[in-house]
């Protein structure tokens, strides 16, 4: 495979600024309340350790691990829990936390299998917001960066398992 062309997109202090916003709008969401974080896997892995960093709220964290069949690229729809919750949700304040948003279908999904369980609330937290592509009609509660059509890599962000580690995030031009 020959590299793609990248160009940065987002600096690490700009992912550092929104996460902190991010994180103090959760803080004041939820003063005096325990909130469970759910990672999604594995892109938020990078995102969810900087945010819990900067949330004072008292929280645990759990993580889930999704399937989404289709290409690369473009989700279908089809979403099977690889790794489940270890921890049950009823009765708690449950925020998942995403790496991107883009047709939504994957989240929708994981949002009513949540729902099912019966969270005292549910709220959704993304990093990056890829709106122009939303399929389905699902908002996020806590959005860091919003942005048009385009593939980024990055901070937690994958092109075929590769690039995660990167501190930036970059969109993929070529080849
Ligand atoms: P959705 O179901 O179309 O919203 O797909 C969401 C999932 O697709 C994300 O959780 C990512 O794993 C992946 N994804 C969507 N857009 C990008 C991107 O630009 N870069 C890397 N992964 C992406
Ligand atoms: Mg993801």
């Amino acid at each position: 495979m020959s590299d793609p062309i990248l160009k940065l997109l987002y600096s690490r202090e700009q992912i550092a600024t929104q996460v902190h916003r991010i994180a103090a709008e959760i803080s004041h969401d939820y003063r005096d309340q325990e909130v469970l974080l759910v990672g999604v896997l594995k892109g938020s892995f990078l995102f969810i350790a900087d945010l819990v960093r900067s949330v004072t709220s008292p929280l645990v964290v759990d993580f889930v691990r999704l399937a989404s069949y289709g290409s690369e690229t473009q989700s279908s729809g089809i979403v099977e829990i690889r790794k489940d919750l270890e921890m049950p949700i009823r009765g708690r304040d449950v925020i998942i936390v995403e790496d991107i948003v883009d047709s939504g279908l994957t989240l929708e999904t994981l949002y009513h299998r949540l729902m099912q369980r019966g969270p005292r609330s549910l709220k959704i937290c993304t990093l990056i917001d890829k709106k122009a592509r939303r399929e389905v009609a699902i908002e996020p509660d806590y959005v860091g960066i919003t942005m048009d059509d385009g593939f980024i890599i990055g901070y937690g962000l994958d092109f075929d398992e590769r690039y995660r580690n990167l501190p930036d995030i970059y969109l993929v031009e070529g080849p």
